[in-house]
């Protein structure tokens, strides 16, 4: 009889933005069930120290990168590193992500007519696009092309968020990036299936990390955004999302491609 399990005993998994938050969970957690873990993160403190405090914890082998992953270069030393130190690559997760909040025009009453006092800028909009989107491709397309060289059966997986699923105001950079992640995900299955790899995205909801911890002080914006949670109303925490990243990058999941995973106490049933 086959019982699932969850083991990823010497598996390599590289982990973008793994310094912290969510990355650091799904880091943490896939060490704990015996991957080797690469570490790709711009922080380049937080980098070395979630590399060494992983290695000494689970007793596993890392590698920390420093990367910004909007650069295409810094994705290819990413993955020569990992290749150089591992021989290969089996995992690919890509958690690194930023949010700007601001919204594309902002105007105020003035007299019968309104003022624009802002706009949102073609910087910022790269800013955002560029590493929630864009090199979620880049690091994908480098990392398969070493899959597919050495036959390794892996897989990808991306994060996106219930923001490209439900909108929200004044992050439309992010809402955009989100949904185009989600939508990559499954032509990736189009293009990569034949090899033996999978890509799977999870889509989560309001998660307590560094990048939240400023909108989760403000009690108006913490009451606003869990009254659209119905599991407690309740915040996420960084291994909830770390527990659906170790199912997909597991061969528990090898029957699961293309598919987004909600993880978000059901914020997108509203
Ligand atoms: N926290 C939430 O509520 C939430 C909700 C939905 C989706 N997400 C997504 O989850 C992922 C992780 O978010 P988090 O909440 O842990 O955020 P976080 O800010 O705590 O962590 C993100 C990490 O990515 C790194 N990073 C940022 N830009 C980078 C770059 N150019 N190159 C390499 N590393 C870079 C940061 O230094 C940081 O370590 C992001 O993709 C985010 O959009 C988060």
């Amino acid at each position: 009889m086959y019982i699932p399990k969850f083991d990823l005993t010497g598996k390599v998994a590289i982990v973008t933005g793994g310094g912290r938050g969510i990355g650091l969970a799904i880091a943490q957690t896939f060490a704990a069930y015996g991957a080797k873990v690469v570490i790709a993160e711009i922080l380049e403190d937080i980098c070395d120290k979630a590399a060494a405090d992983i290695a000494k914890e689970f007793g596993v082998e890392t590698l920390a990168v420093h990367t910004d992953v909007r650069k295409i270069a810094d994705l290819d030393n990413m993955v020569a590193k990992t290749v150089e130190k591992f021989g290969k690559i089996d995992i690919l997760v890509n958690n690194a992500g930023v949010g700007i909040t601001k919204k594309i025009i902002k105007a105020k009453p003035d007299g019968d007519s309104f003022a624009i006092k802002d706009m949102l800028n073609e910087e910022e909009w790269h800013y955002v696009v560029d590493t929630d989107l864009k090199a979620v491709m880049f690091a994908a397309q480098r990392v398969v092309k070493v899959m597919i060289e050495k036959g390794t059966q892996g897989n990808i997986i991306n994060i996106a968020s219930v923001g490209g699923i439900v909108a929200s105001s004044a992050i439309n950079p992010y809402l955009a990036a989100k949904a185009g992640v989600i939508h990559m995900t499954k032509g990736m299955v189009l293009e990569w299936a034949r090899y033996g790899i999978r890509i799977n995205a999870i889509a989560p909801g309001y998660v307590r990390t560094p990048m939240t911890e400023g909108t989760l002080q403000n009690e108006r914006a913490y009451n606003s955004i869990t009254s659209h949670v119905p599991s407690l109303k309740k915040i996420g925490e960084p291994m909830d999302i770390a527990a659906a990243a170790l199912y997909l990058a597991s061969d528990a999941a090898e029957w699961t491609n293309g598919i987004t995973i909600p993880v978000d106490g059901g914020r997108v049933v509203w």
